[in-house]
């Protein structure tokens, strides 16, 4: 069963209270951008967040001090650009990275890598250097390719350990939820659909067989759902014509997923959740299936799991593109 405690965190973030640790550092890098505005919103309103660090190249100054106005526990620092980057990450706990170029109408993710492929590796190896026990979660696109640049450039500084580093891919599941529900008439927040591969058209693997409440669909609207699914990036983009890419809903599943991180930190048992992470599942070195979450970030991974036929075969197609993404992140850390 995937987390959905930021709802209640979110109702209760005042009064909410916990005989564990309680107080941890998480730091937003990007924080100024579309999505790292409204998910430092909500990593201030969470309880677990003691410290949060706001960095960014442009405006973090301004976004600190309004968030610092906010009455809960959390406390508020700007850092504003790479002279800070280090004070920004020092002894974080958690680093979320939503800093980057998103995308425009007619882009495919893989378009952002000449831009936001510096951006990250740059990140990491500061990550590297200061918070090399942090659970790192990265947002910036494509994050097929992201991850394996972070987790390069930390093997390269001698501070990689897999269980912490993720490629967040959590929007898939809580679109995946959303559309599941709309089709069945469900509330969504009783609807959990694992979602597996990678971040980025047909990478990305809905779980339809594997739906919470168990639902069945005719072959057709299967496949549209699925074809919705995957490309459900792209209807935002669209629809926002030049403005951008998801950064609300992103927020919010960046908040989920942060805020999974910070359960297991602290020491709940049984937080589940999907994300792209190095992995032995798959021919891909690559790939996001639901985890196990704890004081070391991974504590376990539960695998592919089950599969029908036609997600078998969504399997076959998004492997090969999957390879190829992690192929020219490798290849960029390396270069
Ligand atoms: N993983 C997902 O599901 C998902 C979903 C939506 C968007 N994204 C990606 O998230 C990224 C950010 O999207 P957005 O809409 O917030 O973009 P945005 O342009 O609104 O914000 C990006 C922020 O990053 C900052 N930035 C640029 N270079 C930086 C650097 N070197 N260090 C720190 N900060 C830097 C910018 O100043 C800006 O404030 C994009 O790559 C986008 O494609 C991922």
């Amino acid at each position: 069963m995937f987390s959905r405690c930021i709802r209640p965190t979110l109702i209760s973030a005042r009064n909410f209270s916990t005989s564990k640790q309680n107080n941890y550092k998480v730091a937003v890098c990007g924080a100024a951008g579309g999505i790292g505005q409204p998910l430092s919103l909500l990593l201030k309103i969470n309880p677990l967040v003691s410290e949060l660090s706001l960095y960014d190249i442009v405006h973090t100054p301004g976004v600190a001090a309004d968030l610092s106005h906010i009455e809960t526990a959390a406390k508020v620092k700007g850092f504003n650009g790479p002279d800070n980057l280090l004070e920004a990450l020092k002894n974080a706990d958690v680093i979320i990275i939503p800093a980057g170029v998103p995308r425009k109408p007619g882009m495919t993710r893989d378009d952002l890598f000449n831009t936001n492929a510096g951006i990250v590796r740059d990140l990491a190896k500061a990550a590297a250097q200061v918070a090399p026990n942090a659970l790192i979660g990265i947002i910036t696109n494509p994050v097929n390719s992201a991850v394996p640049i972070a987790c390069e450039v930390l093997k390269k500084a001698g501070k990689l350990d897999p269980r912490r580093v993720f490629g967040i891919s959590t929007l898939d599941i809580v679109r995946a939820n959303t559309f599941i529900a709309e089709a069945k008439g469900l509330n969504p927040k009783d609807v959990n659909i694992p979602v597996i591969g990678g971040h980025s058209g047909v990478t990305i693997i809905p779980l339809i067989s594997r739906a919470t409440p168990s639902v069945s669909f005719p072959e057709d609207q299967l496949k549209a759902l699925t074809t919705r699914i995957q490309e459900a990036g792209t209807e935002v983009v669209k629809a926002k014509a030049g403005a951008g890419s998801a950064t609300l809903s992103m927020a919010y599943a960046g908040a989920r997923f942060a805020n999974s991180l910070l359960r297991g930190l602290n020491g709940e048992s049984n937080v589940i959740e999907p994300a792209y992470v190095i992995s032995d599942v798959t021919e891909a070195e690559y790939f996001s299936t639901p985890l196990i979450l704890g004081k070391n970030g991974i504590e376990k991974n539960l695998g592919l799991g089950n599969l029908s036929d036609y997600e078998q075969q969504l399997l076959k197609a998004a492997i090969p593109e999957l390879k190829k993404n992690i192929q020219a992140g490798v290849e960029f850390a390396n270069k």
